[in-house]
Protein backbone atom coordinates (compact mmCIF):
# COMPACT_ATOMS: atom_id res chain seq x y z
CA UNK A 1 0.00 0.00 0.00
CA UNK A 2 1.74 3.26 -0.64
CA UNK A 3 1.98 5.65 2.39
CA UNK A 4 3.17 9.02 1.81
CA UNK A 5 2.09 13.07 1.39
CA UNK A 6 -1.03 13.06 -0.28
CA UNK A 7 -1.24 17.22 0.12
CA UNK A 8 0.85 20.33 2.26
CA UNK A 9 -0.50 24.11 2.87
CA UNK A 10 2.02 26.99 3.67
CA UNK A 11 1.24 29.49 6.15
CA UNK A 12 3.70 32.58 5.91
CA UNK A 13 3.55 35.52 7.61
CA UNK A 14 3.43 38.52 5.43
CA UNK A 15 6.15 41.30 6.88
CA UNK A 16 9.19 40.94 5.23
CA UNK A 17 12.63 42.83 5.18
CA UNK A 18 14.46 43.44 1.84
CA UNK A 19 17.92 42.13 1.20
CA UNK A 20 18.97 45.99 -0.14
CA UNK A 21 17.68 47.15 2.86
CA UNK A 22 19.22 44.81 4.77
CA UNK A 23 22.80 44.91 3.21
CA UNK A 24 22.70 48.70 2.73
CA UNK A 25 22.14 49.16 6.93
CA UNK A 26 24.47 46.49 7.63
CA UNK A 27 27.14 47.65 5.46
CA UNK A 28 27.15 44.00 3.00
CA UNK A 29 27.61 43.87 -0.40
CA UNK A 30 24.12 42.90 -1.48
CA UNK A 31 25.87 40.94 -4.19
CA UNK A 32 26.79 38.59 -0.85
CA UNK A 33 23.18 37.90 0.08
CA UNK A 34 21.37 37.79 -3.04
CA UNK A 35 24.06 35.23 -4.69
CA UNK A 36 26.62 34.07 -1.77
CA UNK A 37 23.60 33.23 0.47
CA UNK A 38 20.63 33.54 -1.92
CA UNK A 39 17.98 35.66 -0.14
CA UNK A 40 15.69 38.24 -1.18
CA UNK A 41 13.05 38.87 1.27
CA UNK A 42 12.96 37.71 4.43
CA UNK A 43 9.64 36.50 6.40
CA UNK A 44 9.07 37.80 9.49
CA UNK A 45 6.30 37.54 12.35
CA UNK A 46 3.71 39.97 13.62
CA UNK A 47 3.78 40.68 17.30
CA UNK A 48 0.19 38.66 17.32
CA UNK A 49 1.72 35.64 15.88
CA UNK A 50 3.72 32.85 17.20
CA UNK A 51 4.69 29.44 15.63
CA UNK A 52 1.14 28.00 17.15
CA UNK A 53 -1.16 30.22 15.33
CA UNK A 54 1.02 29.94 12.42
CA UNK A 55 0.57 25.93 12.68
CA UNK A 56 -3.01 26.37 13.25
CA UNK A 57 -3.39 28.66 10.08
CA UNK A 58 -1.40 26.02 7.81
CA UNK A 59 -3.59 23.16 9.13
CA UNK A 60 -6.62 25.04 9.11
CA UNK A 61 -5.99 25.96 5.39
CA UNK A 62 -5.00 21.81 4.46
CA UNK A 63 -8.38 20.83 5.69
CA UNK A 64 -10.69 23.53 4.57
CA UNK A 65 -8.97 23.17 1.11
CA UNK A 66 -9.34 19.20 1.18
CA UNK A 67 -12.59 19.24 2.75
CA UNK A 68 -11.39 17.11 5.65
CA UNK A 69 -13.41 16.50 8.65
CA UNK A 70 -11.60 16.29 12.53
CA UNK A 71 -13.00 12.96 12.09
CA UNK A 72 -10.72 12.01 9.18
CA UNK A 73 -7.72 12.93 11.21
CA UNK A 74 -6.07 10.18 13.60
CA UNK A 75 -2.73 11.91 14.54
CA UNK A 76 -1.82 15.69 14.68
CA UNK A 77 1.77 16.32 14.76
CA UNK A 78 3.49 19.64 15.47
CA UNK A 79 7.66 19.90 14.72
CA UNK A 80 9.37 22.51 15.50
CA UNK A 81 11.98 24.08 17.46
CA UNK A 82 10.23 27.28 18.55
CA UNK A 83 7.94 25.47 21.50
CA UNK A 84 5.99 27.46 23.62
CA UNK A 85 6.18 26.10 27.01
CA UNK A 86 8.60 22.84 28.42
CA UNK A 87 5.67 20.89 28.87
CA UNK A 88 2.67 21.45 26.98
CA UNK A 89 2.49 20.54 23.43
CA UNK A 90 1.96 22.68 20.37
CA UNK A 91 -0.33 20.71 18.62
CA UNK A 92 -2.47 21.27 22.14
CA UNK A 93 -2.78 24.81 21.32
CA UNK A 94 -3.55 24.24 17.71
CA UNK A 95 -6.28 21.81 18.57
CA UNK A 96 -7.82 24.30 20.79
CA UNK A 97 -7.69 27.00 17.91
CA UNK A 98 -8.76 24.43 15.33
CA UNK A 99 -12.04 23.78 17.87
CA UNK A 100 -12.80 27.70 17.71
CA UNK A 101 -14.08 26.44 13.92
CA UNK A 102 -14.38 23.25 14.57
CA UNK A 103 -16.48 22.57 17.61
CA UNK A 104 -15.11 22.21 21.03
CA UNK A 105 -13.88 18.09 21.53
CA UNK A 106 -14.00 18.05 17.63
CA UNK A 107 -10.24 16.43 17.81
CA UNK A 108 -10.74 14.36 20.57
CA UNK A 109 -10.44 11.11 19.04
CA UNK A 110 -7.38 11.86 17.78
CA UNK A 111 -3.68 11.89 19.01
CA UNK A 112 0.04 13.53 18.71
CA UNK A 113 3.05 15.15 20.28
CA UNK A 114 5.42 17.96 20.05
CA UNK A 115 8.65 16.88 18.24
CA UNK A 116 11.78 18.40 18.80
CA UNK A 117 15.40 17.63 17.16
CA UNK A 118 16.03 21.28 15.31
CA UNK A 119 15.46 20.53 11.79
CA UNK A 120 15.14 17.52 11.28
CA UNK A 121 12.31 16.22 13.46
CA UNK A 122 9.36 17.21 10.98
CA UNK A 123 11.03 14.50 9.27
CA UNK A 124 10.80 11.68 11.74
CA UNK A 125 7.61 12.34 12.74
CA UNK A 126 6.45 12.26 8.77
CA UNK A 127 8.64 8.89 9.29
CA UNK A 128 6.79 7.57 12.07
CA UNK A 129 3.29 8.89 11.17
CA UNK A 130 3.56 6.86 7.53
CA UNK A 131 4.56 3.93 9.68
CA UNK A 132 1.15 4.30 11.94
CA UNK A 133 -0.85 3.88 8.72
CA UNK A 134 1.35 0.96 7.34
CA UNK A 135 1.06 -0.53 10.61
CA UNK A 136 -3.17 -0.50 9.77
CA UNK A 137 -3.52 1.21 13.47
CA UNK A 138 -5.02 4.11 12.04
CA UNK A 139 -8.23 3.05 11.74
CA UNK A 140 -8.83 4.06 8.11
CA UNK A 141 -7.89 8.04 9.13
CA UNK A 142 -4.81 10.08 7.80
CA UNK A 143 -2.56 12.12 9.86
CA UNK A 144 -1.29 15.60 9.52
CA UNK A 145 2.12 16.98 10.82
CA UNK A 146 3.00 20.37 11.00
CA UNK A 147 6.17 21.88 11.19
CA UNK A 148 6.68 25.53 12.23
CA UNK A 149 9.68 27.66 13.28
CA UNK A 150 10.57 31.54 13.67
CA UNK A 151 13.91 31.46 12.36
CA UNK A 152 15.74 34.41 14.87
CA UNK A 153 19.13 35.69 14.80
CA UNK A 154 21.08 38.06 16.73
CA UNK A 155 21.03 41.72 15.09
CA UNK A 156 24.44 42.16 13.83
CA UNK A 157 25.63 38.39 13.56
CA UNK A 158 25.88 36.30 10.65
CA UNK A 159 23.31 34.39 10.49
CA UNK A 160 20.93 37.56 10.82
CA UNK A 161 20.06 37.06 6.69
CA UNK A 162 19.45 33.63 7.32
CA UNK A 163 16.15 34.42 9.13
CA UNK A 164 12.67 33.15 7.88
CA UNK A 165 8.91 31.91 9.44
CA UNK A 166 6.41 30.26 8.50
CA UNK A 167 4.42 26.43 8.85
CA UNK A 168 3.35 24.14 6.75
CA UNK A 169 0.53 21.58 7.08
CA UNK A 170 1.68 18.08 5.38
CA UNK A 171 -1.31 15.09 4.99
CA UNK A 172 0.47 12.11 5.56
CA UNK A 173 -2.16 9.25 4.31
CA UNK A 174 -2.36 5.94 2.32
CA UNK A 175 -2.65 6.05 -1.36
CA UNK A 176 -1.45 9.57 -1.35
CA UNK A 177 -1.51 11.98 -4.88
CA UNK A 178 1.89 13.43 -4.06
CA UNK A 179 4.31 11.59 -3.06
CA UNK A 180 4.64 7.61 -1.72
CA UNK A 181 7.65 6.89 0.51
CA UNK A 182 10.40 4.26 -0.40
CA UNK A 183 9.88 1.36 1.87
CA UNK A 184 12.84 0.03 4.12
CA UNK A 185 15.07 2.85 2.47
CA UNK A 186 15.11 5.74 5.08
CA UNK A 187 18.41 6.23 7.02
CA UNK A 188 19.54 8.14 9.77
CA UNK A 189 22.44 9.06 11.81
CA UNK A 190 22.51 11.03 15.22
CA UNK A 191 25.93 12.63 17.00
CA UNK A 192 26.21 15.00 20.28
CA UNK A 193 27.45 18.08 18.47
CA UNK A 194 27.04 21.67 19.40
CA UNK A 195 26.74 23.23 16.38
CA UNK A 196 23.50 25.09 16.37
CA UNK A 197 21.74 25.26 19.64
CA UNK A 198 19.30 27.31 22.15
CA UNK A 199 19.63 27.28 25.49
CA UNK A 200 16.04 27.11 27.27
CA UNK A 201 15.31 30.72 28.42
CA UNK A 202 17.35 32.09 25.15
CA UNK A 203 15.69 33.60 22.13
CA UNK A 204 18.26 33.39 19.82
CA UNK A 205 20.43 30.48 18.85
CA UNK A 206 24.55 29.79 19.37
CA UNK A 207 25.65 29.69 16.10
CA UNK A 208 29.33 27.84 15.03
CA UNK A 209 28.33 29.10 11.74
CA UNK A 210 31.75 27.39 9.18
CA UNK A 211 31.54 24.31 11.68
CA UNK A 212 27.96 23.83 11.14
CA UNK A 213 27.95 24.12 7.63
CA UNK A 214 30.82 21.44 6.96
CA UNK A 215 28.80 18.89 10.08
CA UNK A 216 25.24 19.59 7.75
CA UNK A 217 27.00 18.43 4.90
CA UNK A 218 28.86 15.66 6.05
CA UNK A 219 26.04 14.27 7.98
CA UNK A 220 23.61 14.20 5.58
CA UNK A 221 26.78 12.87 3.23
CA UNK A 222 26.74 9.67 5.96
CA UNK A 223 22.98 8.89 6.25
CA UNK A 224 23.07 9.21 2.06
CA UNK A 225 25.72 6.14 2.35
CA UNK A 226 23.13 4.33 4.64
CA UNK A 227 20.27 5.08 2.30
CA UNK A 228 22.39 3.94 -0.73
CA UNK A 229 23.17 0.69 1.03
CA UNK A 230 19.74 0.18 1.75
CA UNK A 231 18.71 1.12 -1.54
CA UNK A 232 21.29 -1.24 -3.09
CA UNK A 233 20.48 -4.15 -0.65
CA UNK A 234 16.45 -4.09 -1.20
CA UNK A 235 16.86 -3.92 -4.93
CA UNK A 236 14.95 -0.45 -4.78
CA UNK A 237 18.27 0.78 -7.14
CA UNK A 238 20.84 -1.21 -8.76
CA UNK A 239 23.92 -0.17 -10.17
CA UNK A 240 25.16 -1.03 -13.42
CA UNK A 241 29.35 -0.38 -14.14
CA UNK A 242 30.43 3.09 -14.12
CA UNK A 243 26.58 4.61 -12.79
CA UNK A 244 26.38 6.25 -9.50
CA UNK A 245 23.05 6.38 -7.30
CA UNK A 246 22.89 10.16 -7.56
CA UNK A 247 21.43 9.00 -11.47
CA UNK A 248 18.73 7.30 -10.59
CA UNK A 249 17.48 10.27 -8.31
CA UNK A 250 15.43 12.31 -10.10
CA UNK A 251 15.88 15.16 -8.03
CA UNK A 252 17.06 16.43 -4.83
CA UNK A 253 15.17 18.20 -1.80
CA UNK A 254 17.39 19.01 1.13
CA UNK A 255 17.42 20.66 3.83
CA UNK A 256 17.55 24.74 2.87
CA UNK A 257 18.52 27.09 5.50
CA UNK A 258 19.56 29.36 2.70
CA UNK A 259 19.45 29.11 -1.09
CA UNK A 260 22.88 28.31 -1.27
CA UNK A 261 23.38 25.62 1.28
CA UNK A 262 21.33 23.19 -1.32
CA UNK A 263 23.67 24.22 -4.27
CA UNK A 264 26.56 23.64 -1.76
CA UNK A 265 24.88 20.45 -1.05
CA UNK A 266 24.86 18.93 -4.05
CA UNK A 267 28.18 20.03 -4.87
CA UNK A 268 29.65 17.61 -2.17
CA UNK A 269 27.09 15.16 -2.47
CA UNK A 270 28.23 14.60 -6.08
CA UNK A 271 31.89 14.94 -5.40
CA UNK A 272 31.72 12.17 -3.09
CA UNK A 273 29.30 9.46 -5.36
CA UNK A 274 31.54 10.64 -8.64
CA UNK A 275 35.22 10.41 -7.39
CA UNK A 276 35.53 6.85 -7.49
CA UNK A 277 33.79 6.64 -11.20
CA UNK A 278 35.10 7.22 -15.02
CA UNK A 279 33.58 10.04 -15.20
CA UNK A 280 35.76 11.94 -12.56
CA UNK A 281 38.53 12.10 -14.77
CA UNK A 282 36.14 13.77 -17.33
CA UNK A 283 35.25 16.40 -14.64
CA UNK A 284 38.99 17.06 -13.86
CA UNK A 285 40.13 17.48 -17.28
CA UNK A 286 37.02 20.06 -17.60
CA UNK A 287 38.00 21.75 -14.16
CA UNK A 288 41.88 21.38 -15.01
CA UNK A 289 42.70 20.68 -11.31
CA UNK A 290 42.99 18.06 -8.93
CA UNK A 291 40.70 17.51 -5.96
CA UNK A 292 42.45 18.79 -3.24
CA UNK A 293 42.86 16.20 0.21
CA UNK A 294 43.29 17.77 3.95
CA UNK A 295 46.37 17.02 5.77
CA UNK A 296 44.56 14.48 7.77
CA UNK A 297 42.05 13.24 5.73
CA UNK A 298 40.45 11.00 8.71
CA UNK A 299 40.85 14.20 10.91
CA UNK A 300 38.10 15.98 13.30
CA UNK A 301 35.75 18.32 11.80
CA UNK A 302 37.83 20.88 13.54
CA UNK A 303 41.29 19.84 12.26
CA UNK A 304 39.32 19.85 8.53
CA UNK A 305 38.54 23.31 9.10
CA UNK A 306 41.95 24.28 10.68
CA UNK A 307 44.10 22.99 7.76
CA UNK A 308 43.98 26.61 6.01
CA UNK A 309 45.42 25.82 3.33
CA UNK A 310 43.16 22.99 2.27
CA UNK A 311 40.14 24.65 3.22
CA UNK A 312 41.39 27.25 0.21
CA UNK A 313 42.23 25.12 -2.14
CA UNK A 314 38.88 22.98 -1.49
CA UNK A 315 37.03 26.39 -1.88
CA UNK A 316 38.52 26.99 -5.04
CA UNK A 317 38.05 23.44 -6.57
CA UNK A 318 34.25 23.22 -4.87
CA UNK A 319 33.61 26.47 -6.48
CA UNK A 320 34.99 25.54 -9.96
CA UNK A 321 33.50 22.18 -9.86
CA UNK A 322 30.29 24.41 -9.54
CA UNK A 323 30.82 26.01 -12.59
CA UNK A 324 31.47 22.48 -14.58
CA UNK A 325 28.64 21.13 -17.45
CA UNK A 326 28.53 18.02 -15.08
CA UNK A 327 27.53 19.81 -11.71
CA UNK A 328 25.29 22.23 -13.97
CA UNK A 329 23.44 19.60 -15.26
CA UNK A 330 22.05 18.19 -12.44
CA UNK A 331 21.86 21.24 -10.33
CA UNK A 332 19.52 22.44 -13.26
CA UNK A 333 17.48 19.75 -13.63
CA UNK A 334 17.20 18.15 -10.89
CA UNK A 335 17.86 21.19 -8.14
CA UNK A 336 17.25 24.34 -8.96
CA UNK A 337 13.29 24.29 -8.85
CA UNK A 338 12.95 23.44 -4.61
CA UNK A 339 15.35 26.37 -4.63
CA UNK A 340 13.30 29.01 -5.55
CA UNK A 341 11.03 29.17 -2.50
CA UNK A 342 13.83 29.39 -0.10
CA UNK A 343 15.39 32.79 -1.30
CA UNK A 344 12.09 34.91 -0.91
CA UNK A 345 11.04 33.82 2.46
CA UNK A 346 14.42 32.53 4.58
CA UNK A 347 15.37 29.44 6.48
CA UNK A 348 12.30 27.75 8.08
CA UNK A 349 14.02 25.37 9.93
CA UNK A 350 11.47 22.41 10.39
CA UNK A 351 9.56 23.87 7.31
CA UNK A 352 12.82 24.40 4.95
CA UNK A 353 12.75 21.28 3.33
CA UNK A 354 9.13 20.49 2.86
CA UNK A 355 8.70 24.26 1.20
CA UNK A 356 11.74 23.21 -1.12
CA UNK A 357 9.96 19.90 -1.94
CA UNK A 358 6.69 22.44 -2.79
CA UNK A 359 8.60 24.31 -4.67
CA UNK A 360 10.29 21.61 -6.66
CA UNK A 361 6.60 20.57 -8.06
CA UNK A 362 5.40 23.71 -8.62
CA UNK A 363 8.32 24.95 -10.16
CA UNK A 364 9.21 21.79 -12.35
CA UNK A 365 5.19 21.65 -13.15
CA UNK A 366 5.23 25.08 -14.48
CA UNK A 367 8.31 24.21 -16.70
CA UNK A 368 5.56 21.45 -18.34
CA UNK A 369 8.33 18.67 -16.66
CA UNK A 370 6.23 15.05 -16.54
CA UNK A 371 6.97 14.35 -12.62
CA UNK A 372 4.89 11.15 -12.25
CA UNK A 373 6.79 7.94 -11.40
CA UNK A 374 10.12 10.99 -10.60
CA UNK A 375 11.66 9.97 -7.67
CA UNK A 376 12.93 12.44 -5.21
CA UNK A 377 15.87 11.93 -2.66
CA UNK A 378 15.27 13.81 0.17
CA UNK A 379 18.11 15.19 2.97
CA UNK A 380 16.92 16.27 6.32
CA UNK A 381 19.59 17.66 8.71
CA UNK A 382 18.71 19.01 11.95
CA UNK A 383 22.09 21.11 14.62
CA UNK A 384 22.70 18.93 17.22
CA UNK A 385 22.92 16.65 14.62
CA UNK A 386 20.69 13.95 13.46
CA UNK A 387 20.47 13.69 9.49
CA UNK A 388 17.57 11.32 7.28
CA UNK A 389 17.82 10.50 4.18
CA UNK A 390 14.49 9.08 2.42
CA UNK A 391 13.01 8.75 -1.22
CA UNK A 392 9.89 8.69 -2.64
CA UNK A 393 7.93 8.93 -5.68
CA UNK A 394 5.74 11.20 -7.41
CA UNK A 395 2.18 9.59 -7.78
CA UNK A 396 -0.39 9.69 -11.04
CA UNK A 397 -2.48 12.23 -8.89
CA UNK A 398 0.01 15.12 -8.28
CA UNK A 399 -1.42 17.21 -11.02
CA UNK A 400 -5.03 17.55 -8.99
CA UNK A 401 -2.97 19.19 -6.24
CA UNK A 402 -0.05 20.68 -7.81
CA UNK A 403 -1.75 22.60 -10.91
CA UNK A 404 -3.45 24.64 -8.30
CA UNK A 405 -0.45 25.45 -6.60
CA UNK A 406 0.97 29.58 -6.65
CA UNK A 407 3.53 30.14 -4.39
CA UNK A 408 3.31 34.14 -4.32
CA UNK A 409 -0.79 33.96 -4.28
CA UNK A 410 -0.79 31.56 -1.64
CA UNK A 411 1.67 33.78 1.02
CA UNK A 412 -0.71 36.70 0.17
CA UNK A 413 0.07 40.45 -0.05
CA UNK A 414 3.48 41.15 1.56
CA UNK A 415 4.34 44.59 3.79
CA UNK A 416 7.91 45.70 3.41
CA UNK A 417 9.11 46.67 6.68
CA UNK A 418 12.24 49.30 7.18
CA UNK A 419 14.87 48.23 8.96
CA UNK A 420 13.68 50.30 11.90
CA UNK A 421 10.61 48.81 11.75
CA UNK A 422 12.14 45.39 12.03
CA UNK A 423 14.34 46.15 14.34
CA UNK A 424 12.13 47.13 16.94
CA UNK A 425 10.04 44.05 16.14
CA UNK A 426 13.47 42.06 16.75
CA UNK A 427 14.08 43.25 19.85
CA UNK A 428 10.39 43.21 21.28
CA UNK A 429 9.79 46.93 21.50
CA UNK A 430 6.67 46.57 20.23
CA UNK A 431 5.35 43.73 22.31
CA UNK A 432 1.57 45.10 22.85
CA UNK A 433 -0.52 42.25 20.93
CA UNK A 434 -2.92 44.74 19.62
CA UNK A 435 -0.34 46.88 18.55
CA UNK A 436 0.22 44.14 15.39
CA UNK A 437 1.80 46.33 12.11
CA UNK A 438 -1.07 43.98 10.09
CA UNK A 439 -4.46 43.28 11.17
CA UNK A 440 -5.01 40.72 8.75
CA UNK A 441 -8.96 38.68 8.60
CA UNK A 442 -9.56 35.28 8.52
CA UNK A 443 -6.81 33.51 10.00
CA UNK A 444 -5.67 32.53 13.95
CA UNK A 445 -3.93 35.93 15.83
CA UNK A 446 -2.68 35.55 19.37
CA UNK A 447 -4.40 37.82 21.58
CA UNK A 448 -3.29 37.14 25.05
CA UNK A 449 -0.31 35.66 27.07
CA UNK A 450 -1.06 34.66 30.51
CA UNK A 451 -3.28 35.64 33.02
CA UNK A 452 -4.35 38.10 36.19
CA UNK A 453 -3.58 35.21 38.46
CA UNK A 454 -0.52 33.60 39.04
CA UNK A 455 -2.02 29.98 37.96
CA UNK A 456 -2.80 31.36 34.78
CA UNK A 457 0.61 32.57 34.20
CA UNK A 458 1.48 30.53 30.66
CA UNK A 459 -1.92 30.79 29.51
CA UNK A 460 -1.91 31.81 25.68
CA UNK A 461 -5.19 32.60 24.24
CA UNK A 462 -6.03 32.68 20.20
CA UNK A 463 -8.84 33.82 18.34
CA UNK A 464 -9.61 33.50 14.64
CA UNK A 465 -9.97 36.67 13.45
CA UNK A 466 -12.33 37.45 11.03
P1 LIG B 1 29.12 34.29 6.44
O1 LIG B 1 30.04 34.86 7.44
O2 LIG B 1 28.21 35.22 5.72
O3 LIG B 1 29.92 33.40 5.36
O4 LIG B 1 28.27 33.18 7.19
P2 LIG B 1 30.84 33.84 4.16
O5 LIG B 1 31.57 35.10 4.49
O6 LIG B 1 31.61 32.60 3.83
O7 LIG B 1 29.85 34.18 2.96
C1 LIG B 1 28.87 33.29 2.48
C2 LIG B 1 29.00 33.23 0.95
O8 LIG B 1 28.85 34.54 0.38
C3 LIG B 1 30.35 32.71 0.45
O9 LIG B 1 30.10 31.89 -0.68
C4 LIG B 1 31.06 33.98 -0.01
O10 LIG B 1 32.03 33.74 -1.00
C5 LIG B 1 29.88 34.73 -0.60
P3 LIG B 1 30.51 30.32 -0.70
O11 LIG B 1 31.92 30.23 -0.24
O12 LIG B 1 29.59 29.68 0.33
O13 LIG B 1 30.27 29.88 -2.05
N1 LIG B 1 30.15 36.18 -0.77
C6 LIG B 1 29.76 36.87 -1.86
N2 LIG B 1 29.10 36.51 -2.97
C7 LIG B 1 28.83 37.49 -3.89
N3 LIG B 1 29.24 38.77 -3.74
C8 LIG B 1 29.92 39.17 -2.65
C9 LIG B 1 30.22 38.20 -1.65
N4 LIG B 1 30.86 38.24 -0.44
C10 LIG B 1 30.81 36.99 0.08
N5 LIG B 1 30.31 40.43 -2.52
C11 LIG B 1 26.71 31.42 7.53
C12 LIG B 1 27.38 32.32 6.52
C13 LIG B 1 25.75 30.50 6.84
C14 LIG B 1 27.79 30.59 8.25
C15 LIG B 1 25.96 32.33 8.56
O14 LIG B 1 24.95 33.02 7.89
C16 LIG B 1 25.37 31.56 9.71
O15 LIG B 1 26.02 31.32 10.72
N6 LIG B 1 24.04 31.13 9.60
C17 LIG B 1 23.36 30.40 10.64
C18 LIG B 1 23.81 28.95 10.69
C19 LIG B 1 23.44 28.20 9.42
O16 LIG B 1 22.52 28.53 8.71
N7 LIG B 1 24.16 27.07 9.17
C20 LIG B 1 23.86 26.24 8.04
C21 LIG B 1 24.14 24.77 8.29
S1 LIG B 1 23.44 24.18 9.82
C22 LIG B 1 21.75 24.06 9.49
O17 LIG B 1 21.36 24.13 8.37
C23 LIG B 1 20.84 23.90 10.64
C24 LIG B 1 19.98 25.11 10.96
O18 LIG B 1 18.98 25.28 9.98
C25 LIG B 1 19.37 24.97 12.35
C26 LIG B 1 18.63 23.70 12.71
O19 LIG B 1 18.96 22.58 12.35
O20 LIG B 1 17.71 23.85 13.49
C27 LIG B 1 20.81 26.38 10.99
Amino acid sequence: MPVGIDDLAIYIPKLYVDYKDFAKARGIDPQKLEYGIGIRKMALVDTNQDPACMAANACLKLMERNHLHPKDIGRMYVATESGLDESKAMNSFVVGMLEQVYGEDAFEHAGGIECKFACVSGSYAIYDNANWIRADENNGKAAIVIVSDIAKYDIGSAGEYTQGAGAIAILVKDNPRLLSFDQKVTSTIIKNEYDFYRPIGKETPLVNGNYSNLLYLIQVRKAFDGYKEKAIKTGLISLKDGESITDHIDYFSVHLPYRKMGEKALAYLLRHEWRSLPRWRQVIRELGMEEPLPKDPRGTIESILADVEFMKTDDKFRRAFMQTSFYNEVYEKKMASSLEASAIIGNLYTASMYMGFRSLLEFEYKKGVELEGKRVGFGSYGSGSSAMVFSGRIQPGYKEVVKKMNLEDEIGTRTKLSMEEYEKLHEGRTLALNESILHNSREFVLTKVGGITADKAGFREYVYAN
